[in-house]
């Protein structure tokens, strides 16, 4: 069987949707999409893809911890090689991070470390940057903080439509983060053992 991956998402699912279009059944299996809102549309996405899924709400749980630990057990229980944030819209505890070293991986929607958190793209447009971009990094305690993978950057038009711009982002985001994950599948990306913020890219 090719790379087992797990995808989780909260909202739409366009970055799942990429994954499933470039890698699924390529060089990574998509073993199990997870979420925490049972109305995210991502969901749909993957049953009509043939995908297994399961909500872990955290209001089913008395607390932050023990629903990360269930969608931990949860993910270690399908196999998983690697954890894919594609729209994860909330902080997962240390615990959890622990239980996956240097395979948890987010796709972010601006150039990091400028713009972190969940505003990148309205940030950048007040700040009035001229280049904005997309990030795919290593999860860590962090918000956005981890190593970055790969980046992408794009110059801003004049014409700073947020829902305009939002399409750019995508567009990246659509091909780096299938990237991202298809490097790491393929064994050609990995920490430079004298510092872990250097990710190197073996290709
Ligand atoms: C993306 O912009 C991603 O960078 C951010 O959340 C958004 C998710 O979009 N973390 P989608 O649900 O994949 O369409």
């Amino acid at each position: 069987m090719s790379f087992p991956i797990v995808v989780l998402v909260s909202g739409e699912g366009s970055n799942l949707q990429a994954l499933i279009d470039s890698v699924h059944g390529k060089e990574v299996e998509i073993v199990a999409v997870g979420a925490n809102r049972a109305e995210a549309r991502g969901l749909q996405r993957a049953r009509a893809a043939g995908i297994a899924t399961a909500v872990f709400p955290l209001t089913d749980y008395r607390a932050r911890d023990e629903r990360d630990a269930a969608l931990a057990a949860w993910i270690e229980s399908r196999g998983a090689r690697l954890v894919v944030l594609a729209g994860f819209m909330e902080i997962l505890t240390p615990g959890f991070i622990a239980r996956f070293p240097n395979a948890i991986v987010n796709v972010h929607p601006g150039l990091l470390p400028a713009f972190a958190g969940i505003h990148a793209i309205e940030q950048a447009l007040e700040y009035g940057v001229k280049v904005a971009g997309v990030t795919v990094h290593f999860v860590d305690e962090g918000i956005d903080s981890g190593a970055v993978i790969l980046q992408r950057a794009f110059e801003l038009p004049y014409a700073r439509d947020i829902a305009v711009v939002e399409q750019q982002v995508h567009a990246i985001e659509h091909e780096l983060l299938p990237r991202a994950v298809s490097l790491i599948a393929r064994g050609k990306v990995s920490i430079d053992p004298s510092e872990p913020r250097w990710v190197v890219i073996d290709e």
